[in-house]
């Protein structure tokens, strides 16, 4: 068989969310927000906090386990490692790299980590999907992981109240069915629009001083009235480019699972395409936005709902910082419980 006819789908999910949780409530105590505030503007209740040794690759670790649980398979059966993450445990090595050590994966295996921020599993996805149809890998683990809470600004009121942390993976694998797993996918970033999301200082540009962590370079900046916007035309785009390039019209697509940002956000997508919001599922108001994480989160969430049926065209989207977007169709293949 040519590897040209390999299918790739998303075998077993695997999920781990941080014990504590950072309600509304504690959050106006720290900075001059409201519960309601934030609710109407964002569609978030509370979200989960990594506790200080708590880090991606420790949650990305817990995760992949519950996913190799769930397709009965071990550590020594994976071929392939990626981690997507935009608050990597360290700036090297890899958290894919820390990940690997910690679940014990074989050392003839590509780990690496993906830098698409809360595009990052989509973008994983596209680049697991792709080796693996090289009939190459067996078993791939996709994982976006993060630990937001380490690189918000806890004084800032118009971004602190919209970040969480956790993780998610999908263990990728191949068949020779047809018209299964992934059937089409797209990738676009805008580099142009750079500064709408972004960290000024920690990299080799402008390694960390005392002066500019005091400034608070080293945390996240945002500009949300930008993004937002930017948001909702590129995720719509995206999905409507992503169903023309498969032939698929947007009312045979059974589940859109897109990037948890902003409930706002989302019913915007949901009203350019002309769907009911019935068929975005989220977990804003308990995660709120995870990054690269999101999506494997709400992805997992709605398959052990019940919701995600086997034969169901399932289409995933996403934006973030760099600009970056990305979405992916699949015929759900039903993964392993
Ligand atoms: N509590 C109370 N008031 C607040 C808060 C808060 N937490 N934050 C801002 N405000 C105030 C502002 O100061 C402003 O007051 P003013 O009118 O006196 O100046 C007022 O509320 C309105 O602020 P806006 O910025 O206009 O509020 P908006 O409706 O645009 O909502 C938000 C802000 C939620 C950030 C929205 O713009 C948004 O969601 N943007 C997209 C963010 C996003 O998705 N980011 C993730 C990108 S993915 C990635 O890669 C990480």
């Amino acid at each position: 068989m040519s590897s040209a006819e390999l299918s790739v789908f998303i075998q077993a999910l695997g999920v781990h969310a941080p014990a504590r949780k950072l309600t509304n409530e504690e959050l106006s105590s720290m900075v001059d927000t409201s519960d309601e505030w934030i609710k109407t503007r964002s569609g978030i209740s509370e979200r989960r906090i990594a506790a200080a040794d708590e880090n991606p690759s420790d949650m990305g670790a817990k995760a992949a386990a519950q996913a190799l649980t769930r397709a009965g398979l071990t550590p020594a059966d994976i071929d392939l490692l990626i981690v997507a993450t935009m608050t990597p445990d360290v700036p090297f090595p890899s958290t894919a790299c820390l990940l690997q050590a910690k679940l014990g994966l074989r050392r003839d295996i590509p780990c690496f980590d993906v830098s698409a921020a809360c595009s990052g599993f989509v973008y994983a996805l596209q680049v697991g999907t792709d080796m693996m149809r090289s009939g190459a890998y067996r078993h791939a683990l996709v994982i976006g992981a993060e630990k937001l809470s380490s690189v918000v600004d806890w004084s800032d009121r118009t971004t602190c109240v919209l970040f969480g942390d956790g993780a998610g993976a999908a263990i990728l694998a191949t068949t020779s069915a047809k018209n299964v797993g992934v059937l089409g996918n797209l990738l676009g970033a805008d580099g142009n629009n750079a500064e709408l999301l972004h960290c000024a200082a920690g990299g080799s540009a402008t390694p960390a001083t005392p002066e500019s962590i005091k400034a608070g370079k080293h945390l996240l900046r945002m500009n949300g009235k930008e993004v937002f916007r930017h948001a909702v035309r590129v995720m719509s785009e995206s999905c409507e480019r992503v169903l023309a390039k498969c032939g698929v019209k947007s009312e045979q697509v059974a589940w859109f699972i897109p990037h948890q940002a902003n409930i706002r956000i989302l019913e915007a997508v949901a009203s350019q395409l002309n769907v009911s919001m019935d068929r975005f599922p989220s977990n804003l108001d308990r995660y709120g936005n995870t990054s690269a994480a999101s999506i494997p989160l709400a992805l997992e969430e709605a398959w052990r709902a019940g919701k995600i049926k086997h034969g169901d065209l399932v289409l995933i989207v996403a934006f973030g910082a760099g600009l970056t977007w990305g979405a992916t169709l699949l015929r759900w293949h039903e993964p392993t419980r």
